[in-house]
């Protein structure tokens, strides 16, 4: 991590916050979806339940007693007088449309009028679920993969005594119906009794599949707009800290190293941080300024120094002149010559050792 430049740093630290909020956004929002298709897919169900009720009971209070006298003198059986027949083929017309053609709608029972509306195991089960625990409404999915169907269930009663004009024994249902329907089925049943489910069937694929297009969609403009946040943020980094850093760098490298740094001083480059009026244009000013004066201040230590060692040759100059003039050797060759000069009768003059040396 150490080794890691600052900008690196920087979109790895960003990288992982981002992939951390995706991925936790990402999964609340996904279920927030899925919440929300599973209560769409709910709520359609429930609108074409409640529907199909309404067209039974339209049936049973208007159209029924409209017709009672024609099918009581009628040799065919008249089946626009049946809420179950009226509600399913109000429902066939519903699938004909477009996009609804996967959607079913059946009144199951046992041992049913219409062999059509013979319950399935499943609906057999649903149905004796709802006699013996005597429970209201059921939901849920049914089947796996692209047939799963969610449904919504209700119990049907026997709501009403003119139903048992025809639900009771075959004896007492209208010869027309035995004619059409025969007499295996429909009968037996007895006031507020449960005979059958009324069950809807939902196809919820294409509600999970709009679900997941959002989905799909709304992460990818966050991720877009993670990666461009990520990219400014270095882009800023790089212009606005990693830059004058280096020029700053560069500087302090040169002073610690002794070059020439003066140019440097009036180059473009740190003009264009001193310039500025952030914190790293301030710490450039003082900067900048602490390098004039060091470079001022080593140019005259530099000159005190050469003076210095002048200063120390001459002296050591003069030292050497000493130990040569208070040598043994020397004051020996002084002697001799005083001798010399002595014998010959010349002058006393001794010219100085200086001169003798130069
Ligand atoms: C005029 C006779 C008649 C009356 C009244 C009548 N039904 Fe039926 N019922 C039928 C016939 C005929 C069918 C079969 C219709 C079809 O789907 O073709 C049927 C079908 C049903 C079904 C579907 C299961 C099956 O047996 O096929 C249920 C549930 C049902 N009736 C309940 C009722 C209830 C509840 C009432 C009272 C509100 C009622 N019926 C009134 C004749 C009648």
């Amino acid at each position: 991590m150490s080794k890691l430049t600052l900008s690196t740093r920087f979109t790895l630290i960003l990288s992982g916050v981002f992939l951390v909020g995706i991925l936790v956004g990402g999964t609340t929002y996904w279920r927030a979806l899925q919440g929300k298709a599973q209560e769409q897919i709910a709520a359609q169900g429930t609108l074409l339940l409640n529907t199909m009720s309404a067209v039974r009971g339209y049936t049973s209070t208007h159209v029924k007693p409209l017709l009672a006298e024609s099918l009581a003198q009628s040799e065919h059986f008249i089946p626009e007088t049946v809420p179950a027949f009226s509600a399913r083929t109000v429902f066939e017309n519903f699938r004909t449309q477009a996009g609804f053609e996967s959607y079913l709608y059946k009144e199951a029972t046992l041992s049913p009028t219409n062999p059509l509306d013979q319950a399935d195991d499943f609906e057999s089960a649903l149905l004796q679920k709802m006699i013996t625990d005597s429970s209201g409404e059921e939901s849920g999915y049914r089947g796996s993969g692209d047939a799963r169907l969610f449904y919504i269930a209700r119990p049907l009663k026997v709501g009403a005594e003119s139903c048992l004009e025809c639900h009771t024994t075959p004896e007492n249902a209208p010869a027309s119906l035995l004619a059409t329907y025969g007499d295996k089925g429909g009968f037996g049943w007895e006031l507020g009794q449960t005979i059958a489910v009324q069950i809807i069937y939902v196809p919820p694929q294409k509600v999970f599949d709009a679900a997941w297009q959002t989905f799909l969609l709304v992460m990818s403009v966050f991720i877009i707009i993670f990666a461009l946040t990520i990219l400014l943020i270095n882009a800023l980094l790089r212009h606005y800290v990693i830059q004058p850093v280096k020029v700053l760098g560069g500087l302090a490298q040169k002073i610690s190293a002794d070059e020439n740094f003066s140019s440097d001083l009036e180059g473009s480059a740190l003009h264009s941080v001193t310039a500025r009026v952030d914190e790293l244009g301030n710490l450039a000013q003082v900067f900048k300024k602490m390098a004039a004066d060091v470079f001022a201040r080593t140019g005259k230590l530099k000159e005190q120094v050469q003076q210095l060692i002048i200063k120390i040759d001459e002296i050591r100059r003069k030292e050497q002149v000493t130990a040569v003039v208070e040598s043994e050797f020397f004051n020996d060759l002084q002697k001799r010559a005083t001798e010399l000069r002595k014998r010959d009768g010349g002058s006393e003059d001794v010219p100085p050792p200086d001169e003798e040396i130069k």
